[in-house]
C-alpha cells in the first residue's frame, strides 16, 4: 500500500522539491494551499492535476496555518500517514515588520497543526508521523560554532522567536502523547526555485539581469553574514528519512561549510564575468535590527543515523543558481523584443 502524505506550504520551495520527491517514491501526496488572488501553484503547476475527488497525482486543498477548523477537516479528508509542516511566513526581516503575524502561523500555527493530529488520531485511531520545519536561525547569537542539535538556542527575530516555539511545541507532543514527531533543524537551503527576495536568489537574479543589460544596480545589506548554504532538492529528502527511523529525534541538516554575503556575491558576479564593486550599492535600509552574525551547522548526527549527507557543493548550487537566472533573464530580453 502505498503511504499518503500531506504538505503544509507546499507552494513554497521545499514543498515543491519535497512533493516531486515522495510522488518519485509512489506516495499520494496532498498539498495544503492559501487562498490568493493571484496564482501561488507556479513551482508545482508540473505536478498537480486538479481540485477534488477524481484528480490523479497530487492534489490540493485550500487552508491556512491559521484556521485550525481547516486544518481538521483536510486531516479527515486525506487521512496522511506522515504530515510535513512547512508552512510559515519564512522571511526573516519581514518578520520584524509582522511579528504578530509571523509569530501567529509559525507558532501558533504549529500548535493548531499538532492539536488537530492530536485530535484525529484519537478518533481515528490511525497514526501519523510529523515533521517540524525547524530553522537554524532559532541558534541565533550563536554560542558555539558549529551549531549542533545540543547547542542552546537564542534567536534573534520575531521568526526564529516563533520557531523555537513550535520547536518545543513538537518535543512536548512528542514526551506528552507519544507522537512520532521530529524538528528538522536546517541550515539555509537554495535552489533556482527560491523566492527572489532572499539573498542568494537576489544576488544571482539581479546579477543575470544585469549582465544582459536589464537592470543596472543590485541593492544588498550586511555583506559580511556568515550562512552554511546546501541545495532545498537535498534537503527535502533528509525529511523523509528522518520520519521512517523505527524511533522519532531531532537532526540539524547542514552542509558543513560556512561563507560569506560577499563571497557569494563574488562568485557569482565572476561566473558572469562581471565586476560586483560597479553595479552592488548598499542600503542601509535592508539590515536587521537583530542580525545573526554566523551560521555553520554539524549534521554528523544525521550522516551517521538517517546516512543524509549533501550531494550538491557550494560551487555546484552557485552555478544552477546563475545558469537558471541566465535562462531567465534570456528569455525577459526576447519577450521585451
Ligand atoms: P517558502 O518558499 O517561503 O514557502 C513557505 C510556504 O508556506 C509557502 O507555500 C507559503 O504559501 C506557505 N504559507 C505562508 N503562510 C501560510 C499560512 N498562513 N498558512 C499556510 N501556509 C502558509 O519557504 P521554504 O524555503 O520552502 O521553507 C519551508 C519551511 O522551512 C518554512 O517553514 C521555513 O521557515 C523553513 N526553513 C527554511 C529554510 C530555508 O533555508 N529555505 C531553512 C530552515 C527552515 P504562499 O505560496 O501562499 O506564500
Ligand atoms: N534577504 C536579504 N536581502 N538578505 C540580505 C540582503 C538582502 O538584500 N543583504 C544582505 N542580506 C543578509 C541578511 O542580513 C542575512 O544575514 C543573510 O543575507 C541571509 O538572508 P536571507 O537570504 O534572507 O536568509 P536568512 O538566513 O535570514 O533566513 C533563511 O534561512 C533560515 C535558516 O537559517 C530563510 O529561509 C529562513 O526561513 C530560514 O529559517
Amino acid at each position: 500500500m502505498s503511504k499518503t502524505a500531506l504538505i503544509t506550504g507546499i507552494t513554497g520551495q521545499d514543498g515543491s522539491y519535497l512533493a516531486e520527491f515522495l510522488m518519485s517514491k509512489g506516495y499520494r501526496v496532498h498539498g495544503m494551499m492559501r487562498r490568493s488572488s493571484t496564482f501561488t501553484t507556479g513551482r508545482i503547476d508540473h505536478l498537480y492535476e486538479g481540485f477534488g475527488a477524481h484528480a490523479t497525482g497530487l492534489k490540493l486543498h485550500y487552508g491556512d496555518l491559521g484556521d485550525a477548523t481547516g486544518l481538521r477537516r483536510i486531516l479527515g479528508e486525506v487521512m496522511p500517514d506522515e504530515v510535513y509542516n512547512l508552512g510559515a511566513q519564512s522571511h526573516v526581516r519581514i518578520s520584524f515588520d509582522q511579528p504578530e503575524y509571523t509569530a501567529d502561523v509559525v507558532g501558533m500555527g504549529t500548535l493548531r497543526l499538532l492539536e488537530a493530529i492530536r485530535d484525529h488520531m484519537q478518533a481515528t485511531g490511525v497514526p501519523i508521523r510529523y515533521y517540524q520545519a525547524g530553522s537554524s536561525e532559532m541558534y541565533g547569537k550563536v554560542v558555539e560554532t558549529p551549531q549542533r542539535e545540543t547547542t542552546p538556542f537564542h534567536p534573534r527575530s520575531p521568526y526564529a522567536c516563533a520557531k523555537v516555539f513550535a520547536y518545543w511545541q513538537t518535543v512536548n507532543y512528542r514526551e506528552a502523547y507519544g507522537l512520532f514527531a521530529v524538528n528538522g533543524i536546517l541550515f539555509n537551503h537554495e535552489s533556482p526555485r527560491r523566492t527572489e527576495n532572499f539573498v542568494t536568489r537576489k544576488i544571482t537574479r539581479t546579477a543575470a539581469r544585469i549582465k544582459l543589460g536589464l537592470q543596472k544596480e543590485l541593492s544588498l545589506g550586511n555583506l559580511d553574514a556568515k550562512r552554511d548554504w546546501g541545495f532545498a532538492g537535498d534537503y527535502v529528502q533528509a525529511m523523509w528519512m528522518m520520519l521512517q527511523q523505527p524511533e522519532p529525534g531531532d537532526y540539524v541538516i547542514a552542509t558543513g561549510e560556512t561563507h560569506s554575503v560577499k563571497e557569494f556575491l563574488e562568485m557569482v558576479f565572476a561566473r558572469l564575468k562581471l565586476d560586483w564593486k560597479k553595479y552592488v550599492e548598499i542600503d542601509k535600509r535592508l539590515f536587521r535590527p537583530s542580525e545573526v552574525d554566523l551560521l555553520l551547522g554539524d549534521s554528523s548526527k544525521a550522516r551517521k543515523v538517517l546516512g543524509w549527507k549533501p550531494k550538491v557543493s557550494f560551487p555546484q548550487l552557485v552555478d544552477m543558481m546563475v545558469t537558471a537566472d541566465l535562462e531567465l533573464a534570456e528569455r525577459e530580453k526576447r519577450a521585451e523584443g
